[in-house]
């Protein structure tokens, strides 16, 4: 949800900077632009429409001198995709520039008064108030920072802002609210940016930069400040898990594929997260009422877990989308929130967090990114550890968030002792059969997968269907299918469909069903009588099953087949195997897989 970036140096940073924006373009990518202080009473910005590769060379960002400069990849909120409306934005006298991410709540009134003062707008962006506002404070004091904190101040909504200023041009002022930010410390030069997947090229050292404190960074040093005291504040500064070759394409056509095929190495780092750290969430969520959390992908991975808790683990917590949470949740102290989210940014979620830290619930969270706004605003936190996910698609995160949440339940139920800790250990050890029989999948049913999509690319209409547990897994895949192909899909529960959604059913609606194995029989039949009713309308149907004894049933159009496994483990295996679907229908229909349109990999607005 656009990407802020900023490079402080000794020596020219043009080229730096605009990797800095090339490495956050999957946070949004309608437009670009970098502005740099050089010694010139007029700050240089460059800007335009189109993704950063292409705008760079069009409009020679490389070629700007300076040591000094911020930078910015768009995802347009307030105004439309244009030059104008394209970050960086500057003062009426081009002495300030900004960079931001967010939204100010408070846009109209400001641009109303400080156009009253003989302001000059030239966007219709909420940003462009902030540089605006910077300069009539800086006309009142005379000190850029002063001028800063003075139009922070006033500063309603959401905001992560990287500033330069001619009238200091070894310094990049930086502040945020609600919206992520960070600072990186390299060895000539320091950088700010909104994820450090920015810089991770030239340093893993981070600080990070916390709501009510802003930073003024220079070449080889920072300070962090109270905006409301102006006193110093001291950060840690962290060692950053993830290096360069992790976020690299690998070989790989795409991030999508790539993360595909991490899938193995994702899952057993999932299986080896600490036990006593499982432990301690299971017993969170015993002790309280366990309600989970997440939006997109990671809501469909709590209603997973729901079942898997009401199945396993003795109780069914609710699972809520948590752009509805504010208004469904009712918290209370003993409320238990459990948040689920790969980038720990998503401002849904964090939104849900603080409303039952308001309602006086716990908190707790799985997420991917150390140091990310849940991470640190929960009381109890579990870091996946699945490397950098670069594709705006989840998939290898959204997997390791499955059996993580598996593993809660698991405890949760020996806790409650609705099954025993051999019972468990048992599920442990098929879930450990996952990475295996995902490397057998890639290997052995990835060019059936390709073939199958190439034959359905002409279909514009996908249904996904499962029970139970699949159920989640249906809807999952349902959205990827959407997201990487714009083509539409749906995923619901297989039940739900003779109640209305069966009248689509034609030659011209396909449907994937999650098969359970045959040993879970019941569900099996009840699984099996969907497809019947499917194939009395001459819909097509494309299975997703475990190799069990006996052939496929006849009545499918065509059968993915997954290595055989232990059945427990069939919808973690489904799940990619329908990445793969989606992945080889999106090739063919040649869309833009990493960053498909009109979407960010972490959205931080409303
Ligand atoms: O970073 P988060 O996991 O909190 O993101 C939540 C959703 O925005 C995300 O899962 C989204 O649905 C993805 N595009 C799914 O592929």
């Amino acid at each position: 949800m656009c990407g802020i970036a900023g490079v402080i140096s000794l020596g020219d940073i043009a080229e730096r900077l605009v990797q800095c924006i090339h490495n956050l373009e999957y946070r949004g990518y309608d437009s670009c632009g970098v502005a740099m202080v050089n010694g010139s009473p007029h700050i240089h910005v460059r800007k335009n429409i189109g993704a950063v590769a292409e705008v760079s060379e069009k409009e020679r960002f490389s070629s700007l001198a300076g040591h000094t400069g911020i930078a910015h990849t768009r995802w347009a909120t307030h105004g439309k995709v244009t030059r104008e409306n394209a970050h960086p934005h500057s003062s009426c006298a081009a002495d300030f520039s900004v960079t931001h991410n967010g939204i100010i709540s408070n846009h109209e009134r400001l641009r109303a008064r400080l156009t009253r003062d003989g302001h000059k707008f030239l966007s219709e962006t909420d940003t462009e108030v902030i540089v605006h506002l910077v300069e009539d404070y800086f006309m009142k004091s005379m000190s850029v920072e002063k001028a800063f904190v003075a139009a922070i101040r006033e500063l309603e909504g959401t905001y992560a802002v990287a500033m330069i200023s001619s009238h200091e041009p070894d310094r990049i002022f930086c502040v945020r609210k609600e919206s992520p930010l960070i600072i990186g410390l390299g060895t000539d030069a320091n950088y700010v940016a909104s994820d450090f997947n920015a810089f991770v090229d030239h340093t893993k050292k981070a600080v990070f930069i916390e709501d009510g404190e802003y930073a003024v960074v220079a070449h080889d040093s920072h300070s962090i400040k109270s905006i409301a005291t102006g006193e110093a504040v001291c950060r840690e500064v962290l060692e950053l898990p993830w290096d360069s070759e992790m976020a690299q394409k690998g070989g790989f056509p795409h991030y999508m594929l790539k993360e595909i095929y991490e899938q193995p190495t994702v899952v057993n780092s999932a299986l080896d997260i600490d036990e006593a750290k499982i432990e301690n969430l299971a017993r969170l969520t015993v002790e309280k009422n366990l309600v989970l959390t997440g939006v997109g992908t990671t809501f469909y991975i709590t209603q997973f877990a729901q079942y898997m808790f009401s199945i396993y683990g003795g109780a069914t917590p609710l699972a809520l989308s948590s752009d509805e949470f504010r208004h469904l949740a009712r918290m209370n102290k003993d409320s238990l929130v459990l948040a689920v989210s790969q980038s720990g940014e998503t401002y849904d979620t964090l939104t849900a967090l603080r409303v039952a830290k308001n309602q006086r619930a716990s908190t707790a969270a799985i997420v991917n990114v150390m140091g990310s706004s849940m991470a640190r605003t929960v009381d109890s936190l579990i870091l996946q550890g699945s490397g950098p996910e670069i594709c705006v698609l989840s998939t290898k995160a959204a997997l390791s968030q499955m059996i993580i949440l598996t593993r809660v339940a698991l405890e949760a139920g020996v806790l409650r002792g609705t099954i025993t800790r051999k019972e468990a250990n048992a599920r442990i050890k098929d879930l450990r059969a996952i990475p295996d029989a995902i490397e057998r999948t890639l290997n052995e049913k990835s060019g059936f997968i390709h073939t199958i999509a190439k034959a359905q690319s002409h279909i514009n209409h996908w249904l996904f269907l499962g029970r139970e547990r699949y159920y989640p897994v249906a809807r999952e895949s349902a959205l990827k299918m959407k997201e990487v192909s714009y083509v539409h899909a749906e995923g619901m529960p297989s039940g739900f469909l003779k109640h209305g959604t069966i009248a689509l059913i034609d030659e011209k609606m396909n449907s994937v069903v999650f098969m359970p194995p045959k040993e879970q029989k019941e569900l099996y039949d009840l699984s099996m009588s969907s497809v019947e009713e499917i194939r009395a309308r001459g819909g097509y149907i494309l299975g997703i099953m475990l190799e069990e004894k006996g052939k496929p049933p006849g009545v499918f159009s065509d059968v993915i087949t997954l290595p055989k496994a232990p059945s427990f483990v069939a919808p973690y295996l489904q799940m990619v195997a329908a990445q793969l679907l989606s992945y080889f229908t999106a090739v063919t229909l040649k869309r833009n897989i990493d960053r498909p349109r009109s979407l960010a990999k972490s959205v931080t607005v409303a």
